[in-house]
């Protein structure tokens, strides 16, 4: 599997150190909130589980999944929930935990929503951000690395639901996406 990488862009001991980073942040931020904290799938699942662990505060945790529609490397704009929260939103201080924000059509979706369901506030971590792909204009309150214009796998992240268990960021071979 591994020789299917061609660059490792970001090592597993920089991503957990930037991990514990945020995780000091949130801490201070969250401190008497009791926030419920939202993984959304499955991209997000691996940052979820390293990042809860470095916030010190009372939480709850909830999951949701969703997919958009269209083609693999890029987002549509219609977003589908798979699985939707199980705790309800409503006057809860809400912490969107995001792999990469790309053209933000996703986030957008998903803070609309919330905002119906009526969060008492909503703000978004995210680890890997591409803001020069963004379509619609939002920003991650916490984000831990920008990332160039490519597509990368790793962390959560797949290509064809592979790869999401390596422990870091990296790009594949150019003959792996004409398989
Ligand atoms: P949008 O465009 O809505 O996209 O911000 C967010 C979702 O798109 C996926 N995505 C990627 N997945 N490597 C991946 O494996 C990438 O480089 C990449 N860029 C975007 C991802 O599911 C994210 O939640
Ligand atoms: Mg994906």
């Amino acid at each position: 599997m591994q020789n299917d990488i061609q660059e490792v862009l970001i090592s597993e001991e920089e991503i957990q150190a930037k991990i514990k980073e945020l995780g000091e942040k949130l801490s201070a931020e969250y401190e008497g909130r009791d926030p419920l904290v939202i993984c959304v799938l499955k991209g997000a699942f691996i940052f979820m589980a390293d990042l809860v662990k470095n916030i010190t505060v009372p939480m709850e945790l909830d999951f949701m999944a969703v997919s958009s529609y269209g083609a693999s490397t890029k987002s549509s704009g219609v977003v589908k929930i798979i699985k939707d929260l199980d705790e309800s939103v409503e006057g809860r201080d809400v912490l969107i935990v995001e792999d990469i924000i790309d053209s933000g059509l996703t986030l957008s979706y998903l803070i609309d929503l919330l905002e119906n369901r009526k969060a008492k506030s909503i703000a978004v971590v995210t680890l890997f951000d591409k803001p020069a792909r963004r379509t619609v204009d939002l920003q991650a309150d916490y984000a831990g690395f920008v990332l160039p214009d490519a597509f990368v796998v790793g962390y959560g992240l797949d290509y064809a639901e592979h790869y999401r268990n390596l422990p870091y960021i990296g790009i594949l071979k150019p003959e792996i996406y004409s398989n």
